[in-house]
């Protein structure tokens, strides 16, 4: 081999290990998968094994179908229609409405997951827990001025939504905090608080909350 045909292959070898680094995501789908049926196992007693959790968890198809839709919606203007197809579908065979343009952390568990409902503005951090009939909502019923405003809530690492919660407007979730079942949340929830009731009053926070946000 030649030093100049070396030299030209160590070059498209560079750029192919640059390109790969820079297109890598944090990590892979698969793992990305695995860690999300190892979540389930571990916040839902009644899912038993790796097998039967892939095969008959609504909230976790909700959630893979929701990586796709996402992709696509953030991949240009010619993506978003596909991608409201893909999560239409996925509501119709979940019952869980997210729309393609929610952003969602890692680890995220919908438990039972029909009647969940996920506004295109809201945030999602890491490791949380929403139960069934979760609404992420907007407050405001009008449409003027609010299509490019941030309307839905975010909801830091760690938190946990009740049954039936529903959560309005572009309040803030707080990382580890809990959300009782039943309770309509219109202000900030603080880290580690509970909040219960209609509307939500926040008890004292009890929680020793983890550090290193995600950011959300
Ligand atoms: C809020 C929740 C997380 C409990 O939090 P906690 O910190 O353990 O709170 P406690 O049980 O000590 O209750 C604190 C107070 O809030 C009240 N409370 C608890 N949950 C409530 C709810 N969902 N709605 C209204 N009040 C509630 C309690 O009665 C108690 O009131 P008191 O101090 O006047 O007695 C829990 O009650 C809850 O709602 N979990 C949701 C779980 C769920 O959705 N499961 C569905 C499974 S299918």
């Amino acid at each position: 081999m030649t030093r100049l045909t070396r030299l030209t292959r160590l070059t498209r070898l560079t750029r192919l290990t640059r390109l790969t680094r820079l297109t890598r995501p944090a990590s892979s789908w698969r793992e990305r998968a695995r860690e999300d049926v190892a979540a389930v196992l571990l916040r839902d007693p009644a899912a038993r094994s790796r097998l039967e959790v892939v095969l008959v968890t609504p909230g976790l198809h909700a959630v893979w179908l929701h990586r796709l839709a996402h992709v696509l919606w953030t991949s240009g203007p010619a993506g978003r229609l596909p991608a409201r197809l893909v999560a239409h579908w996925a509501r119709r065979r979940t019952g869980v409405e997210i729309h393609p343009g929610a952003r969602i952390g890692r680890r995220l568990v919908i438990d039972h997951g029909m009647g969940v409902v996920i506004g295109e503005t809201a945030v999602i951090g890491d490791d949380v827990l929403l139960f069934h009939g979760t609404t992420l909502g907007g407050r405001v019923v009008t449409v003027d001025d609010q299509r490019q405003a941030r309307r839905h809530p975010s909801v830091g690492d760690g938190a946990v939504v009740g049954a039936g919660a529903t959560v309005l407007g572009p309040v803030h979730v707080g990382r580890g905090a809990r959300v009782g079942a039943g309770a309509v949340v219109l202000v900030d929830v603080p880290d580690g608080a509970t909040a219960v009731g209609v509307p939500a009053k926040v008890l004292p926070a009890r929680l020793q909350v983890p550090q290193e946000p995600s950011g959300a």
